[in-house]
């Protein structure tokens, strides 16, 4: 059910590479909820994907752009505010990508070209992005910038790699330009952090039906989909949530506040037996004590 919660406004989407996509569900329920859009994404991943498709059933354009070239950016961004024939009002940034992740290269053993490039594509493609839509004042003031975190930012997840540090450098990204972008314009930048979702970048994370099952069994609402992210996205570039800035907002289900749940717990007895490491301990003798008690 659509609401019309972006009519009139105006935006341009980074990272609809296929309708997995978390940036192709955004697109779809911001155009479904009354935006004009924009869509770009990485030459070699227009050749790939489907963006194009995308672009046909939301009636509008595809601009290449590699996010780590600061010209790509700025010919985009002139191309965008040529297209809405002016200033627009939101930006997600959806771009992630680590070459050690895809080539298996662990956290304790990185290559540290590999390392920049995934800094340069997933967290300061952000800044670039930010950075020239201010010089060329593209948006217009209380506009909306989101980006796509995950916790692995705050808290250390196995197989997530190198992207855990990009992470970071995202929501660290959010809050400083946040600052200089609320004061000037009341354009508001944050993150989203978002549960782990099966897309083309999601699947490159070691063990991710594992993590998946695990994050769905700890969060007492469950793994969000990638569909309930875009209706959150899309929240978050309308009117309802102004005074939203600088923060990095978790949409995992309650994953993030969590320790230890029931369902986890379940699972991890059944072979609790083999692996316990306190095997020597007498736990029927403490529980017994400690009902005495
Ligand atoms: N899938 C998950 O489990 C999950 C969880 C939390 C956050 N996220 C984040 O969500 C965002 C979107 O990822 P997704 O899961 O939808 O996967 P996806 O593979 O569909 O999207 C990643 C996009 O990044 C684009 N990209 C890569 N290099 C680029 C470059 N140089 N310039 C421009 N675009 C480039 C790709 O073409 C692709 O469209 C990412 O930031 C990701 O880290 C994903």
């Amino acid at each position: 059910m659509a609401f019309n919660l972006l009519k009139g406004k105006k935006g341009l989407i980074f990272g609809a590479l296929n309708d997995k996509s978390i940036a192709w569900k955004v697109a779809e329920k911001a155009y479904e909820e009354g935006a004009e859009i924009v869509l770009t994404n990485a030459p070699f991943a227009l050749r790939l994907g489907d963006t194009e498709q995308l672009a046909k059933a939301c009636n509008t354009e595809v601009i290449p752009a590699d996010a780590t070239s600061v010209e790509d950016i700025e010919n985009l961004i002139d191309k965008t505010l040529e297209i809405f024939g002016g200033k627009f009002d939101f930006i997600l940034h959806s771009i992630g990508m680590s070459p050690n992740v895809r080539k298996g290269i662990t956290y304790d053993n990185l290559n540290y070209d590999y390392f920049l490039k995934t800094l340069d594509v997933s967290a300061l493609s952000f800044h670039k992005i930010l950075q020239v839509s201010r010089k060329k004042d593209a948006l217009n003031d209380w506009g909306s910038v989101l980006a796509l975190s995950y916790v692995a930012a705050q808290r250390t997840l196995y197989g997530y790699n190198d992207m855990a540090d990009a992470k970071s450098l995202l929501e660290s990204i959010a809050r400083s330009f946040g600052y200089i972008y609320g004061r000037e314009k009341k354009i508001r930048v944050n993150t989203i952090s978002q549960s782990p979702t099966p897309t083309t970048a999601g699947s490159g994370i070691m063990g991710l039906e594992g993590l998946m099952d695990f994050s769905n069994r700890m969060s007492p609402l469950g793994n969000a989909t990638a569909e309930e992210c875009a209706d959150y996205c899309v929240t978050m570039f309308s009117d309802l949530t102004k005074k939203i800035t600088m923060q990095n907002i978790f949409h995992d289900g309650g994953f993030s506040s969590m320790g230890m749940s029931r369902r986890a717990m379940d699972v991890y007895s059944k072979n609790l037996d083999e692996c316990c490491e306190f095997r020597d301990i007498d736990f029927k003798d403490i529980t017994h004590k400690f009902e005495e008690f």
